[in-house]
């Protein structure tokens, strides 16, 4: 019998995708979702007779469904610069949101409990100059975002090892894709550009950042969700990495404009200067990242301009 899978923040880009591969593959797929501004609202999932919706959030859920072989977390508030004017919601989702879920697995029949997949950030280590952090470094956040999600983490291991709860954690790189909300800095450029305006870019645009496609993330997450070891962490990123002001020049230029369309404004406070991940953990797994941007971007631009256009 295929199994069934829970999964919260399952409208957002990176949920959607995930979503997608399960239904697909035939798994029986429960969607959890608040309908923040960033949930998608071009999909639908209710083709499939395999799928289940359910508007909530996860701070106020009072019960988990049951006979669910995995509960895999994506629901978060996930823009740094939202996080830097207005911490509030971020602490509410991020980490009350995951409090929440593991009482509910707590307080579950124990035959009856999922294993836990939370998704997590490259952003819960800080930076680093050269090299690439391994899952056993030290969490040391920057921003209130990242610190957040560092907090959801430290929740999951306490209520692992006090509580018994089984649990498998991914720290994915920024990911990139259709469908991401246009706060992001890739599909920010391209809307930006569509409408003429110039790009803003934090600082000098020097912060660097690895990117992973988005299919690429959900398959390794998927991935984590069946062959992963509980208790595990596991770093996932395709580690093709560049600056702000590359990316931004990349597109421009796939977009035909004069590459210094853009403005530089005040940088983020607490910018982290680079993150890189090791994924050797996901390798060893049989994870083998399969885009990458320079080859999805014109793809991008093409899928972006048809939804530009039907506005
Ligand atoms: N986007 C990235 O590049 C990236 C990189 C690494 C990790 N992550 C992590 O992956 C996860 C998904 O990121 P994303 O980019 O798809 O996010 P997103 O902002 O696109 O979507 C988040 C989704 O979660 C829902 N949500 C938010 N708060 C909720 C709550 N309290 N209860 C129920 N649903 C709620 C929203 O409605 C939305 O549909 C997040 O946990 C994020 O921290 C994202």
């Amino acid at each position: 019998m295929k199994k069934r899978v829970l999964v919260t923040g399952s409208l957002g880009f990176i949920g959607s995708y995930f979503v997608e591969l399960l239904l697909k593959k035939g798994y029986y797929v429960i969607n959890i979702d608040k309908m923040t501004y960033a949930a998608r609202k071009d999909l639908d999932f209710n083709k499939y007779q395999n799928y289940e919706f359910i508007e909530e959030d996860i701070v106020k859920l009072k019960h988990l469904p049951p006979n669910i072989d995995y509960l895999v977390n994506f629901a978060a508030e996930s823009h740094v610069d939202n996080a830097i004017l207005s911490n509030g919601v971020f602490f509410e989702s991020n980490v009350y949101g995951v409090y929440n879920l593991l009482e509910l697995l707590r307080g579950k029949d124990p035959a009856d409990v999922p294993i836990f997949i939370h998704i997590s950030t490259d952003e819960v280590y800080g930076d680093i100059f050269s090299d690439s952090h391994k899952e056993t470094d030290m969490l040391k956040p920057s921003n209130p975002y990242a610190a957040t999600k560092s907090a959801a983490e430290q929740l999951i291991f306490a209520w692992g090892r006090t509580y018994g709860i089984k649990y498998k954690i991914c720290r994915s790189s920024n990911n990139y894709g259709y469908g991401q909300y246009p706060e992001k800095l890739i599909p920010k450029t391209i809307l930006y550009t569509f409408e003429n305006k110039k790009m803003t870019i934090h600082g000098n645009g020097s912060a660097r950042r690895e990117w992973t496609y988005v299919s690429d993330n959900v398959e390794g997450i998927y991935l984590v969700m069946e062959k992963g070891v509980a208790g595990e962490i596991y770093n996932i990123s395709s580690n093709e990495e560049y600056s702000v002001l590359e990316i931004v020049k990349m597109i421009l230029k796939e977009m035909g404009k004069p590459e210094d369309f853009y403005v530089f404004v005040e940088d983020r406070p607490g910018q982290d200067i680079r993150y890189s991940i090791d994924s050797s953990k996901m390798k060893n797994l049989g994870w083998r990242p399969e885009m990458t941007l320079k080859q999805y971007l014109s793809e991008y631009i093409k899928l972006s301009k048809e939804n530009f256009n039907k506005k």
